[in-house]
């Protein structure tokens, strides 16, 4: 990796030390606007909870075509006049039942200048525009200014966090057996307490394990379907992952005895599918001081891509910008797609886990990438394989493992595919139902 390659990436990743810091030595205090200052928290930096509702300290207007807002926590950040305006939320710009805006962004005055501001009582920032129907009056949030605030400091889209969703937890294999994210089928089908329980477990941890799932064909749609749309592929709604003792001609690695390394499924798609179902119809019992194989792993994605973040940066940054081709034939046709094996946001956070050694093209791209990318392909192969890593174990007949597949990274151990019979049913779905209704949980429980 070029050494310009390696100090763009720092500062990509340097970027959250870099919001602006707001010195009460550097205000200039304009006494011909309303200018409002809650003085005696400038400055202050005890710990701030980001759950707290912000408070705006201080307001003034730039050079440019902007208001820099100063927030309790120390924030300050430029709010362009016409993004202001544009994100009016009064039932003129927006509909009051659909959320939806009806302000047309095309017409407004690029230079719009306020004819006023001031914090109201309730420490709302209220604005007064010009306008042909005479004023236009906009009140904003401080949380929500705060919030968006954030977002231009870090010059990061994603980097806004919804305040309403906790942070999802990295594991490793001590962590995962600690907590060990196990449901009951009942209780999520029957019960909204164990359906977010459930929910729970696939935001956090990217892993959720139903026990007693009814081994009927079509049961992992039907769980599937407690939470979202089954996503149909081409191998249908729903898939089979048989070995039998006698089977001729197998038509996918998975339906041999082999090792199936550490993959997520469908990296070839437009988009891989976000949540996989995997329900265990058929497993020989687990003989006592014997290993009969075929034990199912998971791996944290997100742990392994941070530990590659800490430890070997230059790989990480090779990992997220180097793109890399999957393909796979199939029923007479060629799916194809690129991804990069991580998936960052400008910050540096993981967003998505692309790794399947089995359906990856030969690398493309400048010579002198090569060799960078094996390099860090291995390092993050590697430390995916040591046991700390792996939550390894037998499905029973009955588990139904649900999983983020853009995320955790599955695989099963070898076995003698004349001693074993093995059968999953698996099925997939879309992860943003699952946040969407952990997210609603969430807010309701808040209440
Ligand atoms: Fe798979
Ligand atoms: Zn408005």
């Amino acid at each position: 990796m070029s050494l310009k390659a390696l100090s763009g990436f720092c500062k990509l990743v340097g970027k959250n030390s870099t919001r602006k810091i707001l010195n009460p030595a550097n205000f200039k205090i304009k006494t011909d606007r309303n200018l409002h200052i809650t003085g005696s928290r400038l400055g202050v930096t005890a710990a701030i909870d980001p759950k707290q509702p912000a408070t705006i300290t201080k307001t003034f207007p730039t050079a440019h075509q902007s208001l820099q807002i100063g927030f309790h926590d120390n924030l300050a950040s430029d709010f362009q006049f016409i993004w202001l305006r544009d994100n009016c939320k009064c039932s003129k710009c927006v509909h009051p039942d659909s959320k939806q805006k009806m302000l047309d962004t095309v017409s407004l005055d690029i230079n719009i200048k306020p004819k006023s501001y001031h914090l109201t009582e309730k420490g709302m920032l209220k604005i007064i525009w010009p306008d042909t129907e005479g004023d236009h009056v906009s009140l904003y949030d401080p949380t929500w200014l705060h919030k968006y605030g954030k977002g231009f400091e870090l010059d990061s889209h994603e980097s806004i966090h919804d305040d309403n969703l906790p942070a999802m937890i990295p594991w490793d294999r001590d962590t995962i057996q600690q907590i060990k994210p196990e449901v009951n089928y009942e209780e999520v089908m029957e019960t909204e307490e164990g359906l977010k329980k459930w929910l729970e477990n696939i935001y956090k941890y990217g892993l959720a394990i139903m026990k007693g799932v009814p081994r009927r064909t079509g049961e992992v749609i039907n769980v599937m379907e407690r939470v979202a749309y089954v996503k149909k592929t081409k191998w249908g709604s729903s898939f089979d992952v048989k070995c039998e003792p006698v089977q001729n001609d197998p038509k996918h690695l998975a339906f041999t005895g082999m090792y199936l390394e550490h993959h997520t499924d469908m990296n070839y798609l437009e988009k891989s599918p976000g949540l996989q179902a995997l329900l265990c119809m058929k497993a020989n019992p687990a003989i006592e001081g014997e290993s009969i194989g075929g034990q199912s792993f998971f791996v944290d994605g997100f742990h392994i891509a941070k530990w590659l973040r800490k430890e070997h940066p230059s790989s990480f940054h090779v990992l997220t910008s180097t793109l890399v081709e999957f393909k796979i034939h199939s029923h007479n046709m060629e799916y194809c797609n690129n991804q990069y094996v991580l998936h960052a946001n400008k910050s540096g956070d993981i967003q998505e886990v692309h790794y399947n050694t089995r359906t990856m093209s030969p690398l493309k791209g400048p010579k002198d990438t090569v060799q960078a990318f094996y390099g860090a392909y291995q390092l993050f192969g590697q430390k995916m394989r040591e046991p700390e890593s792996e939550y390894i174990f037998n499905l029973v007949p009955g588990d139904l493992v649900a999983f983020n597949n853009r995320r955790v990274l599955h695989g099963r151990t070898s076995f003698d595919p004349r001693k074993v019979s093995r059968h999953l049913e698996g099925c997939y779905g879309d992860i943003d139902e699952v946040f969407v209704q952990y997210k609603s949980f969430m807010k309701n429980s808040d209440k």
